[in-house]
């Protein structure tokens, strides 16, 4: 056989119904007749956006990335034993799966690697380098928004039991009521037995982490003004962006990087037909990060029926990966508001 095909066909990807910019567009009118205003952070990412995003992880102030790769480097032969033989792993916003490749490389006989995320694009060309460069692993790709219940996809490959791969801390950008169901859904996807391995920043001094997300070149602003040139360009609107500051600042009480875009003047911004006045020194609120203690961690997720099994943190413990397995059938819950 050609060693350059793999075994298993990528074929279509499952999708699930992303409904891209209605669900945009939806969101954003909906966050800008709130008091007060609000985009949500998950539509940073456009093309523009995960590039930025890149540099800011190259940043030296932006230590959650350098952190999770000392932990990844030091001990992934240790999660692997955790993990177990014969996985279904499943990646939660896997992007271009960099970290994924330090696990893949040590997992025990793992049976396939399901990459699921957003941007269909990216998750194409990924899922055909990882068949290339893993023959033996089944890679089944998924496009899905994974804060949303999403299948997992049929696969050919006999596995054991399935385990999700969460790196980088994504989990912190969601408040508190809607980790909690994504730990339930993530509970429910794996089952009794099945795994969680996650990425979770670490409470800190304010100094370090308020540093982390106002960098003196300026890019974290730049990532966050993208999502203004992103609305005036899909969604018809025309923010002056010249017109908006950025500013992150450690709520301490809440653990939590709180991160705005801020009117320097009063100002009236259409956007799709629909007029938005904003005074001078209005703040938009673009993204929360939040940060945990490992106790803290245990009781968000320990509802949803996880129990944490094994820790790693770097050798300053500025950032915690965590292996949970559900011990019981996660309870069931009424649903609850994100926000
Ligand atoms: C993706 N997420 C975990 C990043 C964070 O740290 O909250 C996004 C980010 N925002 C500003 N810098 C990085």
């Amino acid at each position: 056989m050609d060693s350059n095909v793999p075994p298993f066909s990528i074929g279509r990807i499952p999708t699930v119904d992303l409904s891209g910019t209605a669900h945009f567009l939806e969101d954003v009118l909906d966050g800008l007749r709130q008091k007060p205003k609000r985009l949500a952070s998950k539509y940073f990412y456009d093309h523009r956006g995960s590039q930025l995003f890149d540099a800011i992880c190259g940043l030296d102030e932006y230590y959650l990335t350098r952190a999770e790769s000392e932990i990844m480097e030091t001990y992934a032969d240790e999660m692997a034993i955790q993990i177990g033989r014969r996985v279904m792993l499943v990646e939660y916003g896997s992007g271009s799966s960099v970290k994924t490749r330090q696990l893949l490389d040590v997992l025990i006989d793992p049976a396939c690697y399901v990459p699921v995320d957003i941007s269909e694009d990216h998750l194409l060309q990924t899922a055909e380098e990882l068949a290339r460069a893993y023959p033996d692993i089944e890679i089944a790709p998924v496009c899905a928004d994974f804060s949303q219940p999403f299948d997992l996809p049929p696969v050919a490959a006999a596995y054991s039991h399935i385990a999700v791969y969460f790196p980088g801390s994504t989990i912190g950008n969601f408040t508190a009521s809607a980790a909690r169901r994504i730990l339930r859904q993530i509970a429910g996807q794996v089952g009794p037995g099945g795994g969680l391995l996650i990425g979770i920043d670490l409470h800190k001094s304010n100094e370090t982490i308020e540093r982390a997300y106002n960098d003196a070149a300026g890019i974290t602003a730049a990532f966050n003004k993208n999502l203004l040139v992103r609305i005036n360009r899909e969604l018809d609107a025309d923010f002056d962006i010249d017109q908006f500051d950025y500013r992150a600042r450690y709520n301490i009480e809440q653990q939590r990087v709180e991160s705005f875009l801020i009117s320097n003047s009063r100002q009236s911004v259409t956007v799709a037909g629909e007029q938005f006045i904003f005074d001078a020194g209005e703040p938009i609120l673009t993204e929360y990060s939040h940060k945990y203690t490992i106790d803290g961690f245990a009781n968000l997720a320990s509802p949803a029926g996880w129990a944490i099994h094994k820790v790693w943190t770097d050798r300053q413990r500025l950032f915690a990966v965590v292996h949970m397995v559900v011990e019981s059938d996660p309870p069931l819950q009424a649903s609850e508001p994100d926000r």
